[in-house]
């Protein structure tokens, strides 16, 4: 049964007004999330998982129109749900790294068949490449690229067009958890990469920047760089998961 929580945002000037509901999807705890502009009465939605029916629901009782799926990588509790979304509605496109659009049609790659099933997505319908903006749905999206937990993992950092100043959104997938990181132990993963992306490309965003991941509860940059075990501000810390 899915959970839902609608996710607090700081608020600061010119902000407009935004909802976000975080669905912890089993049986995996994979967190999808429906990020709306309740202003225009439309939304996106990230790595929809094992439980698009809860999905769905969000998006209609909300009165919303979904614009895009957006996936921060292939593995397959975070693109389980793209087809029956795709079902519900034909033209929503699926975008996803230009690295990682293989894994959305390959059960072997996206890990589906590790656990027995034959799980594929319908293909993407655009591939995006390292540090590509670009605008979509009222939003300002800026792609980086960050290996190690799977190949062509993308965190989406996302403002609201019209404050793009403030703190960005860190949609981060599995690549920085609150007081963790995503594995690095699949046949494409490398704890070096990780984090070396994590340092170079996350810790120096302002310390207010929400991240809302692909698994546990949301924290900002200033929390993790102060205080994750894993990956540390310098690289002098405690090493390897593996
Ligand atoms: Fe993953």
């Amino acid at each position: 049964m899915a959970h839902l929580q609608q996710i607090d945002m700081p608020s600061f000037p010119g902000r407009p007004p935004l909802s976000l509901t975080c669905i912890e999807s089993s049986p995996f705890a994979e967190n999808s999330y429906v990020l709306a502009r309740t202003d225009r009465g439309t939304c996106l939605v990230f790595d929809p998982g094992f439980e698009p029916d809860a999905i769905i629901e969000v998006i209609e009782q909300g009165g919303l129109e979904p614009q895009a799926i957006l996936l921060t990588h292939g593995h397959s509790d975070h693109i389980a749900g793209n087809a029956a979304l795709k079902a519900k509605w034909p033209d929503l496109p699926i975008l996803v790294g230009e690295s990682e659009a293989v894994k959305l049609i390959d059960p072997e790659q996206n890990l589906s068949r590790g656990f027995g099933l034959e799980l594929v997505s319908p293909p993407a319908d655009r591939t995006l490449s390292d540090r590509e903006r670009f605008e979509l749905a009222g939003f300002v999206f800026e792609v980086h690229e960050i290996p190690g937990h799977s190949s062509g993992h993308v965190a989406f950092l996302v403002w609201p067009e019209e404050a793009t100043d403030g703190p960005p959104m860190v949609f981060a997938g599995d690549i920085l958890f609150r007081g963790s990181i995503g594995r690095t132990d699949f046949p494409d993963g490398s704890f070096p990469m990780l984090a070396s992306g994590i340092r170079e490309r996350l810790y120096p965003l302002p310390e207010a920047s929400l991240v809302l991941p692909g698994h546990g509860e949301p924290t900002t940059i200033g929390h993790e760089r102060m205080t994750n075990p894993y990956v540390t501000a310098n690289d002098d810390g405690p090493a390897d998961l593996n």
